[in-house]
């Protein structure tokens, strides 16, 4: 179905038998009779004749010559007729351009006032209002007071003035090697000395363009929120996501899951010298940046501790819903989880210590008696922390061994040596600098996997909101009071990555500082596992431009889409017909915009966008992977998997690891001496290896 079928209506059944199509096709016919008289008319006047026109009377006799091939029956031609070949192109052309024009203006009439009108559907100047590129230059200043703005215009606080000045001082600094500010960027690189000429790219993302109604390109400001919705494959990474992420003038974080998404646009993300850095616990792309994290820094800073502590144990609650625990339940040890994490991460870091040792209490929390020795002992422990934290493990027996199990589940992944390794500081890896990243326009991609054994949600979700928290944090030491160009969080897979807890409170507040928020989900249903129903449908209200993909089949989803679009009021008109009678009566229903099967039914390449106050519209988006732009980024992420594809030639393949590991268990006398599960009581250990199955003593398989 296309899109502008999508968009048309046939509010009422016509009347119409075959006497109007009839009656239409003759008018049409007779003008384009006439059309053969206009060109022999104007063949004249081209060749020096005059108007050849015939008198009234010798008007049909004329117009039948003209069909029989003789030119120049019944007009006055002293200086004789033009040739043949000259009238019949003539009216060639001429034929052409009425067909053409005949063609538009039924189009026209049917799509503005004939039947086909979609009604309630945003006109071409509203859309352009909301989200035309006009909008963006009217904002400009306030989004990019760098580039933009007014002199005396005060913008956080600061005037432009002061801003320019702060510039000139930062990059006659950066000159002398005083700041770090590459080229390029951010504040203070290249707009110093004045008003630039106006990109909308560097005021917002790109949405594609307006199909229904039709406008030109759609441009999403900075300082708006979106959410995207689609099923698998409908396109939300390749049409809307990533094309906003490569565009992106300043810093961005991106959640993913796929491997061929991060690579897509690493190369382009690290052009002109800008950072990227990848946190990647399963290994997925050896090779790239790698982001390295520590948990624990900050954490002396109580506030911050107990922050990363609830954001962790946020990303359990979803496998804990998923695993069949109710709703609430997975809440409620969500924040009990918390406690125990928060007071580990800060006795830890107010003594020294690290991960390892932060893990080694998560082992057996119950047992661990030494955090609450610290938080009780330490000077500088919050308050009371000790007490939380004894309260947590130590009430009702059930209640406080599934607290225990979910703060392991929150550090699940660290668990894993090898994952551990990669994500957290060691000898000669030091934590990425993400303060540094981002004043440099950087990338941190958070590289996940939607796998209910091994979810990567609880560290994903924590370190998301750590780079968010860093980004604020330069916003508000911004001159400009805001940051310049926006900082983009492209929350891909949401639900499936990092479900940030704070995620509706910091749309609502940081979207006005530069930190801009584009989040997708598959479906409405997996928002509401990770956030329950209210804070979803929060979530839901508060962004300001929503854009829904065809082809999903939450029907309830659709339905409400459908409600919230709202209704029209429509004319009817009932036509009636009986023997020796007709009549026609008038009436007014109020019919839904888009019914919830035509939001399914939307096709591929176009979403529907609900934007802020506007009527609904429709939008043709752009694949990224399209044209020629397309073919080098799909070039680009060839050569990254080439280079992704080497690096993991060089790690160990598993069958080494496995000789290795057994050759070391051999020396320590750790190998059993029978087959598993052999008469003779407990498993024993011996210098033989045995591998199951009786086949492996000759190394063949
Ligand atoms: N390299 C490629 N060449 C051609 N088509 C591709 C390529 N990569 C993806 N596609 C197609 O583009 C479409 C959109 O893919 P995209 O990854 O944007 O979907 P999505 O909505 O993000 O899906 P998911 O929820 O699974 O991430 C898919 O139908 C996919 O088959
Ligand atoms: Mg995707």
């Amino acid at each position: 179905m296309s899109p502008d079928s999508i968009a048309r209506r046939r509010p009422d059944p016509l009347p119409w038998g075959w006497e109007v199509p009839l009656g239409a096709g003759f008018a049409w016919l007779s003008l384009a009779a006439a059309t053969l008289l206009v060109a022999q008319g104007a063949a004249g006047f081209l060749t020096g004749r005059g108007w050849l026109w015939p008198d009234s009377p010798r008007l049909f006799p004329a117009l039948g010559a003209l069909l029989t091939g003789r030119v120049g029956v019944g007009v006055e031609a002293a200086a004789g007729v033009p040739s043949p070949a000259l009238v019949y192109a003539l009216a060639g052309v001429l034929e052409l351009l009425l067909l053409a024009a005949s063609i538009w203006a039924v189009a026209r009439f049917w799509t503005t006032v004939g039947t086909g009108r979609r009604h309630g559907m945003a006109t071409r100047a509203e859309a352009k209002a909301i989200l035309g590129a006009g909008r963006l230059r009217r904002v400009r200043g306030l989004i990019r007071p760098d580039l933009y703005g007014r002199g005396g215009t005060r913008f956080g606080g600061f005037t432009a003035i002061e801003a320019r000045t702060a510039r000139r001082r930062s990059s006659r600094a950066s000159a002398t090697g005083a700041t770090h500010t590459p080229a390029g960027s951010h504040d203070g690189g290249a707009a110093a000395g004045g008003r630039e000429k106006f990109t909308p790219a560097s005021v917002g993302w790109r949405l594609g363009v307006g199909k229904v109604p039709r406008t030109g390109p759609l441009w999403v400001p900075f300082d708006r929120t979106a959410g995207v919705y689609g099923p698998q494959g409908s396109g939300k990474t390749l049409d809307l996501l990533t094309p906003a992420l490569l565009e992106a003038p300043g810093a961005a974080l991106v959640t993913l899951t796929k491997v061929d998404d991060l690579l897509l646009t690493i190369d382009h993300r690290s052009t002109g010298g800008r950072p990227v850095a990848v946190l990647d616990p399963f290994g997925l792309a050896p090779g790239v940046p790698e982001l390295v994290w520590d948990p624990v820094a900050g954490c002396v800073d109580s506030m911050v501790a107990e922050r990363r502590a609830k954001a962790f144990t946020a990303g359990t609650v979803k496998g804990a819903v998923a695993a069949g625990a109710g709703d609430s339940a997975a809440r409620f040890y969500a924040a009990e989880g918390a406690k125990v994490l928060q007071a580990y991460f800060h006795a830890a870091a107010l003594t020294g210590r690290s991960i390892e040792h932060v893990l080694e209490w998560v082992a057996n929390p119950r047992e661990a008696t030494l955090p609450e020795e610290i938080l009780r002992s330490h000077p500088n422990a919050a308050p009371f922390w000790h007490g939380l934290l004894h309260g947590a493990l130590h009430g009702d027996d059930r209640t406080a061994g599934n607290t225990a199990t979910t703060v392991q589940q929150a550090l699940a992944l660290f668990f894993q040596e090898p994952l551990r390794a990669r994500c957290t500081p060691g000898p000669g890896r030091p934590a990425t600098d993400l303060a540094d990243l981002i004043r440099r326009g950087g990338t941190i991609y958070l590289l996940g996997r939607d796998d209910p054994y091994a979810s990567a949600s609880p560290l994903m979700t924590a370190i998301a909101e750590h780079v968010l928290d860093t980004a604020l944090a330069a916003a508000a030491a911004s001159p400009h009071g805001r940051l310049c160009p926006s900082f983009l969080a492209c929350l891909d897979e949401l639900p499936s990555t990092a479900p940030l807890p704070t995620l509706r409170t910091r749309m609502a507040n940081e979207r006005a500082v530069g930190l801009s928020f584009i989040y997708a989900a598959q479906t409405w249903r997996q928002l509401v596992i990770c956030y329950g129903e209210d804070e979803a449908r929060a979530l839901f209200g508060l962004t300001n431009l929503i854009a829904v993909f065809g082809g999903g089949k939450d029907g309830i989803f659709n339905r409400e889409l459908s409600e919230l679009i709202g209704t029209s009021r429509i004319s009817r008109t009932t036509y009636s017909r009986g023997r020796g009678s007709a009549g026609t009566s008038f009436s007014g229903v109020d019919e839904p915009i888009l019914r919830p099967e035509e939001i399914r039914l939307l096709p591929e390449r176009h979403a529907l966008v609900i934007a802020e106050n506007a009527k609904p519209l429709i939008a043709k988006l752009t694949r990224c992977i399209d044209g020629k732009a397309g073919r080098a980024l799909l070039g680009a992420q060839a050569a990254a998997k080439a280079r992704v594809g080497a690096a993991r030639g060089r790690q160990a393949p598993m069958f080494a690891r496995t000789t290795a590991a057994v050759e070391t268990a051999h020396r320590m006398d750790l190998t059993p001496i029978g087959p598993a599960g052999s008469p003779g009581g407990p498993v024993s250990y011996g210098a033989e290896v045995s591998v199951p199955g009786g086949r492996g003593g000759d190394g063949s398989w």
